[in-house]
Parts: C-alpha cells; structure tokens; sequence
C-alpha cells in the first residue's frame, strides 16, 4: 500500500450569497442563501514513501484544502483517504504521531513562550523518548542555525527565524510524513537555503516522504522529483518537473536597455532566423530565442556590437508561467510530451 493514497477525494465549502448594502446584509439575516463553493473537484493522488512531491497550482488552486484534508484538519466531502494505513481525520491523535506539518502562513509554536520550551512541551504532547528529542534537537539548532534564537519567543522571531523553528517542530517526533504548504514565502534566498537543504537531508536521510506547496521554482529544483500542477481544483498534470522544463524552457527571453538601440542593430536581429525581437520602449527591447539554438552569450554579444548595453536581464520562467500556458492552450502536458 502507498503512503499516502485518496480516492475521488474532494471539498466544497458553503458560501452566503449576499446583496451587497444594508439591505442585502438585512435580508441574509432573515433568509440566509448558500451556495457550494468547490474548492477540489474528485481527485486521485497515490504517493509512495520517501517520495518528495512539489503540489503547486495559482492562488485558489486547492493546494491547501487538499494538504487539510490529508493532515486530516478538514473533514472531505467525499472521497477516501488513507496516510499511512490510516483515516487522518477519523484518527487524530494516531494521524498526529505520523505526519508533521508547517503552514508558513501560521506558527504552530506558542507565541510568547520560549522556542525552547515549545520544544519540550512537544516532547512530551508527543511523548518523544529522551535520547530521540537531544539528538534531534541538536541535529536540528545546529542544520538550521538557531542558536542565536532558541532561548526568544516565537513573537520575537523573525519570519525566517519563525519558519526554522516552526520547521524543527514538525519533525521532533520523526514523522515518516511531512506536509509543508508554502513553507518559504516571503523569506531571503539565505533562510531559504537553510530550509532547503534541511528538507532535503530530511528527506534523502531518514526517507521521510515530503509534500510541499510552493510558488518557488528553486524549491521545486532542490527539492522535488516529482511535480503535480492543480489548478480550479482539478490535478492537470502529474509527472516529472524534467519533463516540464525540458518542453517549456525551451524559450528563454532577455530584456535589453540600451541608450541608442540603432536600426542596424533591430534588422539584424530581425533578419536572423530563430530570434524574436520585441521593442518596448524607446531604450527597451527583448529578444526571445530557442536555448537549443543559441547561448544566452552569443545573444547578448551581437547586442553589444551595436553599442552600449546599460543593463539587461534574462527573463525566468517561472511555474506560473508553465500553469498559465496549460491554460492559455499553448502547452498541453500530456499531450506534447
Ligand atoms: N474555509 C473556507 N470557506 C470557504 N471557502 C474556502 C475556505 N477555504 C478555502 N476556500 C476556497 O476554496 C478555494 C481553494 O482554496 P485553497 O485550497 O486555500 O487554495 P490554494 O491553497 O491553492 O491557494 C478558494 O476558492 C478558496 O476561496
Ligand atoms: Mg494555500
């Protein structure tokens, strides 16, 4: 059996239809009206142990209602659902001694007491033995550097100090399971790191199988061997993230600011085939290309030529990117790869 398996598993929320003004808040409060509102469509998703899942999707997707609903915070409306062998929302307190989870929204510490005794009072809500909670602790202060912060309390953090802290927390009691939804939102590529390499030493280490939300694509990089995009509540693609960036990446784009792009220089780069240029102001323009054709170098050469280059800057593709042109059409993942 798979660690974590659901079938047909979805949630609808009830939504209070109102007119707007006094009126419409009046006449709700006399015959309140609900709609609906799907937040995932029935979903299958099988995932195996040790297996490190990137779950990404736009804002509203239905990432974090699905992580709920594994975690077992949100009852589904229907559908099944097994973590580990278990029903996570039937059995709570068995569920809580198998999973570990980081909402980056929300802290799952005590706000004003020290992270330190947060983590004592974990051991022992978790009844961890002593030898497992010294040795993952020190692991833990010393991977994600909280030395400087464990003796504070969780409102005197930072968000990057808060997330490593948070982090640590979830993984105390040495969950075989780890949800993390958007655990790096809002942090310095440094915090990043850190938590990125904690996670992965987690996770290629103690084989401990990782499902993460994020908007990062470095993230999903470090991390992840495996992507599933959801968007309006429907999975739309379940792969590898190779694959996706092996078809989509394809293009690469870089954006030029020059003082006096000359006329020479745009028939030039008209006239090649294999380069798409596109001007955007009077001291801005791009030139996209195919990165199997050309280096990002040999572009940025033939500009330089024709004059001096104030600054440029090579255009990323993100994952919005990659959701955005499923749905425009313009990248159909199963079909094209
Ligand atoms: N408690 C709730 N009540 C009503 N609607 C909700 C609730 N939680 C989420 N939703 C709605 O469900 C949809 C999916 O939300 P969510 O799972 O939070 O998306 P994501 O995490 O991908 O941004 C959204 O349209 C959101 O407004
Ligand atoms: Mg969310």
């Amino acid at each position: 059996m798979s660690i974590i398996e659901a079938r047909q598993l979805s949630k609808s929320f009830q939504q209070a239809v109102k007119d707007s003004g006094l009126k419409g808040a009046m006449k709700h409060l006399v015959a309140p009206k609900y709609i609906d509102k799907i937040a995932v469509k029935p979903l299958d998703l099988t995932i195996e142990a040790g297996e490190s899942v990137a779950y990404v999707g736009p804002n509203g997707a239905g990432k974090s209602t699905t992580i709920k609903m594994l975690t077992g915070i949100l009852v589904p409306s229907s559908g099944t659902v097994t973590v580990n062998g278990i029903n996570p929302h039937k059995k709570r307190m068995e569920n809580a001694q198998q999973i570990g989870a980081v909402f980056g929204q929300r802290t799952q510490l005590w706000w004003d007491i020290p992270i330190i005794e947060s983590f004592s009072l974990l051991k022992d809500i978790y009844q961890i033995p002593d030898l497992t909670y010294k040795s993952n602790l020190d692991q833990f202060v010393e991977m994600l550097g909280m030395n400087e912060f464990i003796h504070l309390s969780a409102r005197k953090l930072s968000l990057g100090q808060r997330m490593r802290a948070d982090l640590a927390a979830s993984l105390l009691h040495n969950p075989p399971i780890l949800y993390l939804d958007e655990p790096t939102i809002g942090l310095d590529i440094s915090v990043k790191q850190k938590i990125r390499e904690f996670i992965k030493k987690i996770n290629q280490e103690q084989r401990t199988t990782v499902m993460l939300t994020t908007h990062d694509l470095g993230d999903i990089e470090d991390l992840c061997q495996r992507l599933i995009i959801i968007d309006h509540g429907c999975i739309i693609y379940d792969g590898s993230l190779e694959q996706v960036k092996r078809h989509f990446a394809k293009e690469r784009r870089i954006f030029f600011q020059m003082a006096s792009p000359g006329p020479q220089l745009f028939t030039e780069i008209t006239a090649a085939s294999g380069l798409k240029l596109d001007v955007l102001s009077e001291m801005e323009f791009s030139i996209s290309f195919d990165r199997y054709h050309f280096t990002a170098s040999d572009v940025v050469s033939r500009v330089m030529k024709h004059g001096e280059v104030l600054d440029f800057r090579m255009e990323e593709s993100s994952i919005e990117e990659v959701i955005k042109a499923v749905y425009d059409g313009n990248l159909d993942l199963n079909q094209t790869m």
